[in-house]
């Protein structure tokens, strides 16, 4: 204590806990997680049945507002998100400026710091501001994920269409008319938005909140969350996971031996990407489910992809390597597979997940700014640089 007070330059207890390992940085009612046993609840409500048996708007309206919606309630916020899915008109052309190779996150994230430069979410305080702001997220970042994936593909982005339904329009404006948009599809894609909606303090709603703390608006909240998602260790993991099982099939013939050698090895930081969690010592709940139905889906289809998957885990699995530092599969192990096989390229799964944790993030900027003891973050740090010195003019070194 003494010591650590000395260096920091203050007296007082201060804890060194790098990546915050330890560390709460404040009190929330959205979601537990028992990363020992495996849990995870949103609002009490345990992830496996509201995987089963509520929509991502119905989840989102839980997260967000901390209560069950009645019909009408529920009805009422799906109109106001659906009736807010249409880009401003400023969003086009700047799409179009960034070149064709741009990964699509940082498109992204221009176009949300867009929506909140049009004149709302002024004020932290005013409800129905937030509540307006809430609703252009949930309701235009599918378009503008849509429109992202079609301005790549030197495509027009195809105009929303509520009557779709929120996930059946996200698909029609990602892949265009000739896509069969099936009830089984709509399910899928709609419970696996539901997988990601909140996940409680991760590196990119930490990152909300952050920004948050210092009284900036939702948008720009919301910005430095997705920034925060881009990263391969978080939300960028689902893209590593689908890149690693195609460099396993085609360099090595589907051979997961060799890359398991590497991953153990440490050779270049290889990691077995989609795999552990900084919380979960177990295996992830949202995993046994994605999992669940990637293999229902993906057997059928005999995709090699899979195969390699189901191998490179059952070998984890039975490994000392994993097994004593409680390495299991995470959420983001087999979305990709499911994604691709909806025909989404690889460089729109993160894209995908920024959909799904947007409720989440807009939940705990709002409960933030609700708790009467949210101040500023501002932590500090263990200074281990150079002791005073005399400085020299730069003429006289
Ligand atoms: N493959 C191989 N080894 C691993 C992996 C992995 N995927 N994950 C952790 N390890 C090893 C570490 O090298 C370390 O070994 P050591 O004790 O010999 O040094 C040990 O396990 C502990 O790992 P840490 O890096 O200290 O764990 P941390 O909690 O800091 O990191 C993280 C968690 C970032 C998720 C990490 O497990 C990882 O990089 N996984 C791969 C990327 C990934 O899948 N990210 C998605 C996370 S979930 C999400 O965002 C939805």
């Amino acid at each position: 204590g003494m010591q650590l007070g000395k260096l920091l330059g203050q007296t007082g207890m201060t804890t060194l806990d790098v990546g915050f390992v330890n560390t709460a940085a404040c009190q929330s009612e959205i979601t537990f997680i028992n990363g020992d046993e495996g849990i995870l609840r949103h609002r009490g409500y345990p992830i496996a049945q509201l995987a089963e048996k509520a929509s991502f708007l119905e989840v989102s309206y839980i997260l967000i507002y901390g209560e069950d919606p009645t019909p009408a309630q529920l009805q009422s916020f799906t109109e106001s998100i659906m009736g807010e899915t249409t880009l401003p008109e400023v969003i086009s052309p700047v799409l179009r400026a960034f070149p064709a190779e741009t990964h699509p996150m940082p498109v992204l994230s221009a176009g949300v710091s867009l929506f909140g430069t049009l004149g709302d979410d002024i004020s932290i305080k005013d409800d129905k501001q937030i509540d307006l702001a809430t609703a252009r997220l949930l309701g235009r970042t599918p378009t503008l994920a849509a429109a992202i994936h079609r301005v790549r593909g030197g495509k027009d982005p195809i105009a929303p269409d509520a009557s779709l339904g929120y996930v059946g329009n996200l698909l029609r404006m990602t892949f265009g008319e000739d896509y069969e948009i099936t009830d089984e599809l709509v399910r899928a894609l709609d419970m696996l938005l539901v997988l990601h909606a909140d996940h409680e303090q991760n590196c990119s709603t930490s990152t909300v909140r952050m920004v948050g703390s210092s009284n900036a608006p939702l948008y720009a909240s919301i910005v430095g969350g997705i920034n925060a998602l881009y990263g391969p260790l978080h939300g960028g993991a689902n893209q590593a996971v689908l890149e690693m099982l195609e460099r396993i099939h085609s360099n090595e013939g589907g051979d997961a031996t060799k890359y398991m050698d590497k991953v153990k090895n440490k050779e270049d930081g290889a990691k077995l990407m989609g795999f552990g969690h900084r919380v979960y010592k177990s295996y992830d709940p949202r995993a046994v489910i994605a999992k669940e139905f990637a293999t229902d889906v993906l057997s059928k289809a005999n995709d090699p992809l899979l195969e390699i998957a189901q191998e490179l885990e059952e070998k984890a699995l039975a490994d000392d390597y994993f097994v004593e530092r409680k390495l299991y599969p995470n959420v983001d192990f087999y979305t990709g597979l499911i994604y691709r096989a909806m025909g989404f390229p690889t460089e729109m799964f993160t894209v995908l997940f920024a959909l799904g944790r947007m409720p989440g993030w807009i939940a705990h900027w709002r409960e933030q700014h609700s708790d009467p003891a949210t101040k500023i973050n501002r932590p500090r740090q263990v200074y281990v640089g150079a002791t005073e010195k005399n400085f020299v003019p730069v003429s006289e070194r």
